[in-house]
This record gives structure tokens, sequence and C-alpha cells, in this order.
């Protein structure tokens, strides 16, 4: 069987968490501090949070921006749960803009046209989906244009680029993912980016139960914190990231030369993006005779995402309707992730793109 994901956990990471553990210093301290500076410096960032996730720290993200019960906040459908949740922990409420059919990521023209009919949005949410970073141009303008405040969700897409610049720090905050599928990981962990110094120092103290200095707590705030455990694989991930995201490129590239049947459709790359390829999503219009075909040749495979958040259950009882998003509606029912991870062999990448050209 060919996974669909694996984490690419070696020597170097178990000797780090080996020393963490002998030492007895596993809570957040001193690698913790040591990841966030690294983190920040290669995503040409001024200030890192490590947290215990990518929801803590988009959580943290929405309330270190001061989004309030009842703001307004304009983000995709097409994502992971935890990206519009992170609204609701905070009684904001997320508004839905459609996706555009080719890159997945959130449509700027929708956004436009949710920005026209309402005044009083205050921010926007996006997702670098799959590792491609959105259209940061014409988002970036509309932020201007109607004075929005922009955070990024930036789980699926550590060290994506977008005209060379890093996608994470486009934003008043980002924030990213280090679970085991993620470009690198530390087991369970996320980190949040700024170049507002307020902003981090609010965040500070968020993630820590509302403490500026030991036992004076002077907000609400949260154990989110990372452990040393945990950023003792990071700083270990983080050395392999530009090699890890090569591969996935690598991959990607075979794939995208070598597959060619007329009922699938490949990943689009706009010209000034770079794609890391968290996911290679292709699109089959009889999507549950596609996987049935994977599965009798022992091709792993994930579909992100089978359903909108807008139609989830939970946000259909809040009163969304998936009809006014239709483009995700109906990409949603398209999708399928096919593996492009760094440890996949040759041979592996070879067969699936075998398997995929034999499909009819
Ligand atoms: C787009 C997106 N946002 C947020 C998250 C949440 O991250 P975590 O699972 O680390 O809490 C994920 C990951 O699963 C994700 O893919």
């Amino acid at each position: 069987m060919i996974q669909i994901a694996k984490p690419m956990i070696e020597k170097e990471e178990i000797l780090h968490v080996q020393k963490i553990m002998n030492s007895g210093m596993i809570a957040s301290g001193k690698t913790v501090l040591d990841f966030e500076k690294k983190f920040a410096e290669y995503m040409e960032v001024n200030y890192a949070i490590a947290t215990s996730s990518g929801t803590t720290a988009l959580h943290a993200a929405v309330i270190a921006a001061a989004i309030q019960p009842g703001d307004k906040v304009i983000t995709t459908p097409f994502t992971f749960a935890a990206t519009a949740n992170s609204l609701l922990f905070e009684k904001a409420v997320p508004v839905f803009a459609d996706i555009d059919p080719n890159t997945f990521n959130i449509d700027p023209s929708s956004v436009e046209q949710i920005l026209k009919n309402n005044s009083d949005i205050k921010a926007l949410l996006i997702v670098h989906l799959f590792g491609l970073p959105c259209n940061m141009d014409k988002l970036m303008e509309l932020t201007k244009k109607y004075n929005l405040l922009l955070i990024e969700d930036c789980a699926q897409s550590h060290g994506a680029k977008y005209n060379n610049q890093t996608v994470g720090s486009f934003g008043i905050a980002s924030t990213y993912s280090f679970y085991p599928t993620k470009n690198m990981t530390t087991g369970e962990g996320g980190m949040l980016l700024t170049n507002n110094k307020s902003l981090y120092k609010k965040v500070q103290a968020i993630i820590n139960h509302g403490q500026q200095e030991r036992y004076i707590h002077t907000q609400l705030g949260y154990n989110f914190r990372m452990t040393n455990i945990a950023a003792a694989i990071g700083l270990e991930q983080l050395k392999k990231l530009n090699t890890f995201n090569a591969k996935r490129i690598k991959n990607a590239k075979y794939y995208s030369e070598n597959i060619k049947n007329d009922v699938i459709t490949l990943p689009t790359v706009p010209k000034n993006c770079k794609h890391v390829y968290h996911q290679y999503t292709i699109k089959v219009k009889n999507r549950e005779k596609f996987i049935n075909h994977l599965e009798k040749h022992g091709i792993g495979f994930g579909i992100y995402y089978p359903i909108p958040l807008n139609a989830q259950p939970y946000y259909t009882q809040l009163g969304y309707n998936p009809l006014e998003t239709p483009i995700a509606m109906k990409i949603s029912n398209e999708v399928v992730s096919i593996p492009v991870h760094p440890a996949l062999s040759k041979e592996d990448i070879q067969k699936v793109a075998e398997v995929i050209n034999h499909y009819e």
C-alpha cells in the first residue's frame, strides 16, 4: 500500500528528543525559544510564538487581532474545520466566499462581491490550501481598499512563496500546523508569526494564561504552549524543510509530466507561485469509480475536503447555506489527493502515475 502521508522521523529527531528527555526540561522552555527564533528567521518574519497546535495558533491570532463577538470575517468554506472554527470560538461570524475552481483557493472576485454588499466586514482569514499561495496581489488590494485585517492560515504551506515573498508574511498574523501529515511536524504543534510587536506581546500572554509576568494575569488566557519535546522535533524538521519541499516538488513535477488521462484534471500553478505540494490534488468527475481503482491497486488517497464547511451539520444548524458557494460545493465532489510526500520512492511515484494512466 502506498500511503497518502508519512512523517519522516529519523535519528536526528530521536536523538534531540532523547537529549531533552534526559535533561528533564520537557515542558516549554529554551528549546521552544530556539525553535521560535529559527522558524521566524526561516520565514523572514520578526516574531514567532510556538503553540500546542495549528488550531490554538489560529485561536490566539483571532483573539490578538481583537476580533470580537459579532464581527464578520470573510473566509473559505473549502478548508479544514479549524479555520472557521477559530472564529466561532470567539463568537465572530464567518462569511464564506467561494473558491477558484482551478487553484482551490479563495476567489478574490467572490471576496469583493461580499465586500460590496456588506459594509461591516472586519477581517479576511485566508488559507493557502494544499501548499499553493492565494492570489495575494488581488487580496492585498482588497484588504487595503476595504481596510481589513488579514490573517493567513499557513497550516499547509510551510515555505510556499508568492512573487518570491514567503506566505505568512503578508498579514497581521499567520499560523502554521505541525501535525504529522504536514510538510514538517512536531507530533502535534503550531506556530504564530507576526511582524507586529504589540500583537506578539499579546499572543505571548494569550497562550500562557494571560501572564505578562509570572503569576500576574493581566487578561484571560489559555495554556496553548508547545513543549520542549515537540520543539526538539521541530528544530530538526526545520533543518530538513527545504529538502522535504524539494522532494514534494520533484514528485509533483513527475506527476504533472507523466499523468496523461483525459478524465483527470491536474493541478494549476499560477506563474508567480511557489507551490510546496502539501497535497497533489487532481479532479475527476466519477470519483467513486476512480477511488475504487486506486484502492484495487494499493494506492492511498485522501478526499480534502468532501464537504465544504458551510454544508457541515454544525454550520447548517447555524443557518449557513452551501448553495451560496456553488464552486466549493462542486469541487468537493471532484477532488482526490494522491501521495506526494517525501518518503515516496521513485518506484512508488511511477506506480501511482501508471495506475492513473490506466484508469478509464
Ligand atoms: C488549513 C488548516 N487549518 C488549520 C489546521 C489545524 O491545525 P492542527 O491540526 O495542528 O490543529 C489544519 C490542520 O489540520 C489545516 O489543514
